[in-house]
């Protein structure tokens, strides 16, 4: 049977499908939440004809949003979200025809990236997105003491100040300040301003015993230089305040998180600041003494990351090593990747064009997306996932691939 995908006409069933399947509290702010959060023109869906009559079948919807890639060019990506299949309908292929629909948009408007992130990790390496990034949650104690004699001088200069995520023009700096930053963090995906305001939209039901959303802007010559959003729960322990900070992801340079860092474990009333995105590769870890020095660290994938058109995403990024590789890539879902490339970089650049030459290696398309961001892929073969004809073109591949520092977590969208 042919699955139809069609753009959304009513929104009102479109929420209502999202509501089901995620089955978290119905509360009015959900339909801003559906309007900040996805343009009217990206929401999709399927209905099947045997299928519910007051719910879509299935949904999905596209943020448009940008990612930094290593060498620093900012490029638009395509962020699924909002994907869920009505419970009636699961397993009989509804996914899997909105994301080859997707795969075909995506590409019919000329973006040759897709990311997004999983709830389940096995579910979307079948359609070709690798996991390209992986985040750390490290809990640190109170007043846990960051070395890092070279940063000293320029921390010496910054200030750090708490305000509250609604605050009027908060949403803007926090933009304005990501998007200043997101070269030199490959990884870095920014939202639309829309999505930067859905960050502070608390209804009171979520909100009930909590705090609003912080934020603390780090600040030097009066201009921000990073920040990182935070929310303090309160605990007593044997008459001891023993609260939990849960800090967001960190935006800005070296100096300005080792300020953010040593602001953010030096709260009142708390026992345990919890850090829950930290790239692999962060700071954090080298100024503590390494994972034992922190209370806990636990690592998962962050960003997923789809490459829709190779030919189109291979020369946007930089590259660490030179490469002269014959790839044969398989892939189901968007048979125009499918077939021989060959993949080359020279001096940081990289070109991608079609080959009749025989294959180095053969590899899904996931394999490319895992490495796209500079997360490293050589393990891959040892792992039996890819298929190596010519002794060390794998090799040569992932190297050229890898960046000096792991790529940097995304916020969840
Ligand atoms: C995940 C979800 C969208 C799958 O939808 P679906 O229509 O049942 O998926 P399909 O029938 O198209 O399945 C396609 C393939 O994916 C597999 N698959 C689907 N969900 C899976 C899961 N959670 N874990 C592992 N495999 C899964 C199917 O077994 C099938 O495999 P096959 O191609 O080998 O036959 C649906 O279960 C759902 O809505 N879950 C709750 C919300 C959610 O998790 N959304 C994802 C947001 S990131």
């Amino acid at each position: 049977m042919s699955i139809d995908v069609r753009p959304s006409e009513d929104s009102a069933k479109y929420l209502a499908t999202d509501q089901l399947v995620w089955f978290g509290e119905v509360t009015d702010a959900d339909r801003d939440h559906l309007r900040l959060g996805l343009p009217e023109d990206q929401r999709f869906v399927v209905d099947l004809p045997d299928g519910p009559e007051d719910h879509h079948a299935g949904i999905y919807g596209v943020r448009p949003m940008e990612m930094s890639l290593p060498g620093g060019a900012l490029v638009p990506i395509a962020g699924l979200t909002w994907v869920g299949v009505h419970p009636d309908s699961r397993r009989r292929g509804v996914l899997a025809a909105m994301m080859t629909d997707h795969l075909t948009r995506t590409r019919d408007a000329g973006t040759a990236i897709s990311a997004l992130h999983a709830s389940e990790a096995a579910i979307y390496g079948r359609y070709g997105y690798g996991n390209a990034v992986l985040t750390h949650q490290v809990d640190l104690g109170r007043g846990t003491t960051f070395t890092a004699p070279h940063l000293e001088d320029e921390v010496a200069g910054i200030t750090t100040h708490l305000l509250t995520m609604s605050d009027s023009g908060v949403a803007e700096r926090m933009r304005a300040c990501q998007l200043a930053h997101a070269g030199d963090f490959p990884g870095t995906i920014v939202g639309s301003p829309d999505f930067f305001s859905l960050l502070s939209l608390e209804p009171p039901e979520q909100l009930r015993d909590k705090e609003r959303r912080r934020i603390i802007f780090a600040r030097h010559d009066g201009e921000d230089i990073g920040f990182t959003g935070l929310r303090r729960e309160h605990k007593w322990e044997n008459a001891r305040p023993s609260g939990t900070v849960v800090v967001g992801t960190f935006t800005g340079g070296p100096a300005a998180r080792l300020a953010l860092a040593r602001r953010v474990v030096d709260l009142d009333l708390m026992g345990t600041t919890k850090l829950e995105n930290i790239g692999v590769d962060d700071p954090i870890l080298g100024w503590v003494g390494g994972p034992r020095g922190t209370g806990d660290i636990k690592t998962w994938d962050s960003t997923w990351i789809r490459l829709v058109d190779v030919g189109a995403a291979w020369p946007l990024r930089t590259y660490e090593s030179d490469c002269d590789v014959v790839v044969e890539v398989h892939d189901r879902h968007a048979p125009w990747n499918a077939g021989r490339w060959r993949l080359t970089t020279t001096s940081g650049a990289g070109a991608a064009s079609r080959t009749d030459s025989p294959a180095d290696v053969t590899l899904d398309v996931a394999v490319l997306g895992a490495g796209y961001l500079g997360h490293g892929i050589g393990g891959l073969l040892r792992a039996g996932l890819v298929q190596e004809h010519r002794p060390g073109a794998y090799a040569d591949l992932a190297r050229a691939m890898r960046t000096t520092v792991a790529p940097e977590p995304s916020i969840g969208f």
